[in-house]
């Protein structure tokens, strides 16, 4: 195996509302995410229905300021320690690190005329910093964290007034980052909007007014397309020699048999799934999902120019995040697993996750190829990573080998579609520091290669601690990925 290309962006991923903490101070308003409570023991295989928000639910969440039940409102204190993080981070070699900037920092309802100037230079200071340790900014627009305080007067993205709400503050964050930041994201896995619409869009279902809550949730999703073209035109007029991607969550779904029931079964999952990414690299919506969802009943709020709008700016490549793989069958009789906020049936040849994720290392790769055939974009692979438990040993050493071999296997797997012809530009693994995880609020399921000593319920020291996987992947690193052959 040779090495990977020339300037590949190898790096971690994170996102603000799982990391920062200081959810209140500075002048920070209340996301959706600072909502989400401790769910340890959620049912993954009904994950919807305890994501169920209700206004009322909402305003009580607003206005208990207690951090105890509410993970994400803590996370980590990087907004307090990032000079320290982002040191690790650079002594493992990363080239990039994909943030979020936190919505919230910078308008706390979405509506204020002018940006708030402590979150303005809260993120100045972390590109800053960043730049100073040789690591190039990735940066998401929208991860999860919309101003709750739009979720509750518009219903978040079903109304259309959002969409300049939130290119004010796109605006804000090309003129104020623009000359430090030449790669971003618009919409964290913007499909992720019909399997969990509150946090990732502000929908409620009591909010609907005299429309279905489906339709509610096809209406955001539109917005939110039209939203990702209009500011993927403002960064190439704002911000010169910068590129924009759109994301995507990769749910690769096989057929579970050979009969045709169960192929006809997983196309169907597979087309919806890229009818997403379709969307915001072809520059429109396909015919067939525009037919499909009529016939479900469901129109799309088009306005006019949204057609030319969506047509004039597909993103300039597609990140995306995989974590697993799943079946799909006619039979609803077969065992079921839970992975990402979705659901498939189980495949007998894959092993899973303590959280019931299928590990399928080859998945990528037949991902990246499936993608690259279908858009010939630039791809980048912009969270992967195996959440688990850890041991801390009495000494303090953290011996995370099955961390290890899945990120090696993954990788490999990358670098075989690279070399059949995939043009990846990089590879950030989800987590590098230990973080909330977004479904359940759980810190003990790990992601990272440094070992942050808090348990769910935020006791513990804080202390960072380099897990084994730590000189791994810094090794992986320095050798542009020849390492990962031994
Ligand atoms: C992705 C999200 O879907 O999955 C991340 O973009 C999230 O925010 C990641 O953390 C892993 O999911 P979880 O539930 O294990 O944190």
């Amino acid at each position: 195996m040779s090495k990977f290309p020339d300037n590949f962006y190898w790096g971690g991923a994170i996102a603000a509302n799982q990391v920062e903490g200081a959810w209140n101070i500075d002048g920070k308003g209340a996301s959706v995410s600072d909502l989400m409570t401790y769910k340890p023991n959620i049912d993954v295989k009904n994950f919807a229905s305890h994501h169920q928000f209700t206004t009322r639910s909402v305003q009580d969440a607003m206005s208990d300021n207690s951090v105890e039940f509410y993970p994400k409102r803590r996370g980590i204190d990087f907004y307090h320690q990032y000079k320290n993080d982002i040191a690790l981070f650079a002594e493992m070699g990363f080239k990039v690190l994909r943030v979020s900037i936190a919505w919230t920092r910078l308008f706390p309802t979405g509506e204020e005329s002018e940006p708030n100037e402590a979150g303005i230079n809260f993120y100045h200071n972390l590109f800053d910093e960043l730049i100073r340790q040789g690591i190039e900014p990735l940066v998401t627009l929208h991860h999860y964290e919309m101003p709750a305080a739009l979720s509750l007067k518009y219903n978040g993205w079903q109304d259309r007034r959002v969409i300049s709400l939130f290119t004010r503050f796109c605006r804000t964050c090309f003129s104020e980052y623009g000359n430090k930041v030449k790669l971003w994201l618009t919409f964290n896995e913007v499909d992720s909007i019909i399997r969990h619409p509150f946090t990732t869009a502000g929908v409620l279902e009591d909010n609907c007014g005299d429309i279905s809550f489906e339709q509610a949730c096809y209406n955001a999703l539109h917005h939110q397309f039209v939203a990702s073209a209009l500011v993927t035109r403002l960064c190439h007029d704002m911000c010169k020699g910068a590129r924009i991607g759109c994301m995507l969550t990769k749910t690769m779904t096989y057929p579970y048999s050979s009969r045709p029931e169960d192929v006809a079964a997983s196309q169907l999952k597979n087309l919806n799934n890229m009818f997403y990414s379709d969307v915001q690299m072809h520059g429109r919506y396909p015919e067939m999902m525009l037919r499909m969802l009529a016939n479900r009943g469901i129109t799309l709020p088009f306005a006019e120019g949204d057609v030319q709008t969506l047509a004039d700016n597909p993103a300039d490549f597609l990140s995306f995040s995989y974590y697993m793989t799943r079946c799909e069958s006619d039979d609803p009789d077969l065992e079921r697993t839970p992975g990402n906020t979705t659901l498939g049936v189980k495949n007998p040849h894959l092993k899973s996750s303590e959280w019931g994720w299928q590990i399928d290392p080859i998945g990528l790769r037949v991902s990246l190829i499936e993608l690259y055939d279908r858009y010939r974009k630039p791809l980048f692979v912009v969270e992967n990573g195996l959440g688990t438990r850890d041991t801390v040993e009495p000494d303090g050493s953290i011996h995370d080998s099955y961390r290890i071999d899945y990120l090696r296997a993954h990788l490999r797997e990358a670098k075989k579609a690279i070399d059949s012809g995939v043009e990846l530009i990089g590879y950030t693994c989800w987590g590098p520091i230990d973080l909330i995880s977004a479904a359940n609020s759980q810190i003990t399921k790990r992601y990272g290669f440094i070992h942050v000593d808090l348990d769910d319920m935020g006791h513990g020291s804080g202390v960072r601690r380099k897990k084994d996987s730590f000189e791994w992947y810094k090794e992986v690193i320095r050798t542009n990925g020849a390492s990962l052959e031994q």
